[in-house]
């Protein structure tokens, strides 16, 4: 072991408060934080501390996961955002719960072609540059979510975001390296700017962003108008007309987020609570776990095929139901109720076979190739000293969202109407297909795989997770949670935990096979699996209620992920 890796090891495990800067984790390393008043667990260690600094001023989980996002907007752009969109869920200590959707918007101009070439052919408009935006929810997702819980003044919970975007901050390896590879597209559609450097960047420079200060200093002063109307939205409008976008101030001006009814579940006496349409997380997570609930997978063992084997065929029926049913609820009557209907889980799992893989043509007819590109969202979970909890998951959709940055404006927008099916049967760039129900619609919302959740145990908070990670979001917070429920892991522990994903289509696991036994991987095939090697999945930000009533945090160490106690 290097000097230099013995010290992060070190720091790791005498504590969580000082592990900034954090770079280049190996999976099997263990992030571990436990606090007694309060936990922030994100994607980058300055947006951790900016929640924990919030709670210490007296604010609550949901000022704090305002702040800590508002934050990573600055610090970490490729997800963080001020241009995107995503979900709360929300507990809070006396056991309220209620999910937020501040997703985007299809703009009214939209339609359902738009990304057909004249020989009906999916291009790559709903990917890169200015077509790709749907209208951002985030800005709005923050005052409503702050109006109805928020503590502290909106004005305390942006300034720590507007100093990080004035006075810059030392960039991680990790993101030196993906501005570097995004450089020649991050040119492409954009002027000079701040995410380019001409020289390359490298772990530990400064990262100025004096327009994103600007922006943000107009949203403190003004609040949702700031964003939405006057010359933040002149900007956008201005950045759309330049090229092909279609966001008009009208799509602005309308943009509202809905408070929406929780999934919610038992499983074995834990309250899973997770996110409606239009995220498909909710809705399929309940249907995993309840598709595996009746087996001893317990008594299986976490490292052993049989239980990966039927997690896999679980999700195999979870995915290619997602693909048919699933969709913005408020345009598409979603058949939740039947989906979760336990005669229903029961007559999907009958032709699962102990012995044998299913196929996914007979599951549910298709076939196509999955295109992964380099994708990210990100995940923050959040409790306070009175128990109150909030699980966030925020996107861009892809890594830098469609790569335009706002002119003068500093930020960067989303490519989230690639989550539309453009055409049914045709794989997004998750390899997920739809049909009518995710059908492109103006004002409608595109379906979704985050799944930010909260567990409760004996009507107590239990535990706070989600992961970024496209389609294998689902698959991963499945896993992490029964790792802590089934397995015993601590939540450091099942976030280390290697993970596979099985989403339907394409017919294969997709599996961090360098962190399994080869002999379980052997065992797989036998049982006529397809497996397809992949350097990792997900990055679970997690917090749990320990007996002792302490709070663990989990960061994924795969990645910056950091859990910063109080
Ligand atoms: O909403 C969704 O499901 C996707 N836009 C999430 C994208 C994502 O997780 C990319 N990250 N790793």
């Amino acid at each position: 072991m290097k000097i230099t890796q013995l010290v992060i090891v070190l720091i790791l495990i005498i504590g969580c408060k000082s592990s900034y800067p954090v770079t280049g984790y190996e999976s099997s390393i263990q992030k571990k934080c436990i606090a007694d008043k309060g936990m922030v667990v994100s994607g980058h260690p300055l947006a951790s501390k900016v929640g924990i600094e919030i709670m210490k001023q007296g604010g609550n989980a949901v000022d704090a996961s305002i702040a800590t996002q508002l934050a990573l907007a600055v610090v970490y752009p490729r997800a963080g955002n001020i241009a995107g969109g995503g979900f709360m869920v929300y507990r809070s200590a006396s056991g309220e719960i209620n999910t937020l959707d501040y997703r985007e918007k299809a703009p009214a101009a939209a339609s359902k072609d738009m990304y057909l070439d004249s020989m009906g052919n999916p291009t790559r408009q709903s990917l890169e540059g200015h077509l790709a935006s749907g209208v951002p929810g985030t800005i709005d997702g923050h005052f409503t979510a702050h109006k109805k819980y928020g503590h502290l003044a909106f004005d305390k919970l942006i300034d720590p975001a507007i100093k990080l975007a004035e006075k810059g901050f030392a960039i991680t390896r990790d993101e030196a390296n993906r501005l570097n590879a995004a450089k020649p597209i991050l040119e492409k559609y954009n002027g000079k700017n701040a995410f380019v450097k001409p020289e390359g960047w490298k772990e530990g420079d400064i990262l100025i962003q004096p327009d994103l200060a600007w922006t943000l200093k107009k949203i403190k002063s003004n609040g949702r108008a700031g964003f939405y109307e006057g010359e933040v939205a002149d900007k956008i409008v201005a950045e759309m007309k330049s090229a092909n976008g279609i966001i008009s101030h009208q799509d602005l001006k309308q943009y509202n987020s809905i408070w929406r009814s929780a999934v919610s579940i038992d499983y074995k006496g834990y309250k899973v609570i997770s996110m409606p349409p239009p995220s498909s997380g909710g809705i399929a997570l309940a249907q995993l776990l309840k598709m595996v609930e009746p087996f001893p997978i317990q008594e299986w063992g976490h490292s052993d095929s049989r239980p990966l084997h039927l997690m896999t065929e679980a999700e195999r029926r979870a995915y290619a139901d997602r693909s048919q049913y699933l969709g913005d609820s408020d345009f598409y009557p979603v058949p939740q109720d039947s989906l979760l209907k336990s005669n229903y889980i029961k007559y999907r799992m009958l032709d699962f076979h102990a012995d044998k893989a299913s196929e996914s043509k007979s599951v549910y007819a298709g076939n196509f190739k999955l295109a992964l590109e380099h994708f990210e969202t990100t995940h923050l979970s959040v409790v306070d000293k009175d128990g109150n909890a909030v699980a966030v998951t925020t996107t861009l959709n892809g890594n830098y969202g469609s790569k335009v940055i706002v002119d003068g404006a500093g930020f960067l927008m989303n490519n989230e109407m690639d989550d539309f099916s453009a055409k049914p049967g045709v794989p997004n760039m998750f390899g997920l297909i739809g049909t009518e129900a995710n059908a492109i619609q103006p004002g409608k919302r595109m379906l979704s795989s985050m799944t930010p959740t909260i567990l409760e145990k004996n009507g107590k908070l239990f535990m706070v997770l989600g992961s970024p990670g496209g389609s294998t979001i689902i698959t991963a917070v499945f896993q992490v949670m029964l790792n802590v429920i089934e397995w015993n892991m601590s939540m450091s522990e099942a976030v280390a935990a290697s993970r596979f994903h099985h989403q339907w289509m394409p017919d294969e696991i997709m599996m961090e096979t360098k962190s399994f036994d080869a002999q379980l991987s052997e065992k797989l095939k036998n049982l006529g699996h397809k497996l397809r090697d992949i350097k990792s999945i997900g990055l679970v930000d997690a917090i749990l209620v320990m007996k002792n009533g302490k709070l663990e945090g989990g960061a994924d160490p795969r990645s910056d992920d950091h859990a910063e106690g109080w």
